[in-house]
């Protein structure tokens, strides 16, 4: 079984060296993004956000309290990935351009928002587990698809949280996932990795 698709997701790797002469454009880092935001969130929540590191000054105080990973001032830009505690109050805005758009009925609003609110919102650990899920959807797309252009990607949980979210002004709901270089690469990167065998890891039941 082949297409496009699955070959971007199979040749993808983790890359460690990069163009350090490549940049990317504000717009197509926009795109970058806006392609992310494409991944799918529970409740519509879309609980994200993204800081993009381009700059060279920029990259300078990230790479100190990044465990001094080379890619960050390597590759054309570092994505900080950032997923916000869910806040059900949220959804009936989230939902207001399918309302306007005639998808969804205005009525069924309350119908998602409060089984979200009775599902999230007095346990701080679901809160906090959905802002890493939603933050890893947006990664993940932004990852095959820049992968799927041609360009190099390196998620990394290897910083130090406290310190980038201080550095870079995160609110007090914001949790800072990961940290996700991109950029075009320079050769000398290795292949994906051999995976675990599927029986390892599946059951069919
Ligand atoms: C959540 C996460 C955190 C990671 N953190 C780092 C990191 O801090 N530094 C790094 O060089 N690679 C990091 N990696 C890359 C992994 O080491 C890599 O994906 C894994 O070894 C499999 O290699 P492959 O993706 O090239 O097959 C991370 C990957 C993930 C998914």
């Amino acid at each position: 079984m082949t297409n496009a698709v699955i070959e971007t997701i199979l040749s993808r790797s983790a890359s460690k060296y990069y163009d350090t002469t490549a940049t990317l454009s504000d717009d197509q880092i926009r795109e970058l993004v806006q392609i992310g935001t494409a991944a799918p969130t529970s409740f519509h929540l879309q609980n994200w956000r993204f800081i993009a590191v381009r700059t060279p000054e920029s990259k300078a105080r990230l790479r100190p309290i990044a465990w001094n990973q080379p890619a960050i001032t390597d590759a054309a830009v570092t994505f900080i990935v950032i997923g916000q505690l869910v806040d059900t109050s949220v959804i009936p805005n989230r939902l207001a351009p399918l309302v306007e758009a005639g998808v969804m009925p205005a009525n069924m609003v309350p119908e998602w928002e409060i089984p979200a609110r009775d599902l999230y919102m007095a346990y701080p650990q679901r809160r906090r587990d959905e802002a890493v899920r939603t933050a890893t959807f947006g990664a993940a797309a932004i990852i095959y698809a820049a992968r799927s252009l041609g360009m190099g990607s390196t998620p990394m949980i290897g910083f130090d949280f406290d310190a980038v979210a201080s550095e870079f002004g995160l609110a007090d709901d914001e949790v800072p996932v990961m940290l996700l270089s991109v950029g075009p690469e320079r050769p000398g990167n290795w292949k994906q990795k051999p995976r675990r065998p599927v029986e390892e890891v599946l059951d069919l039941v």
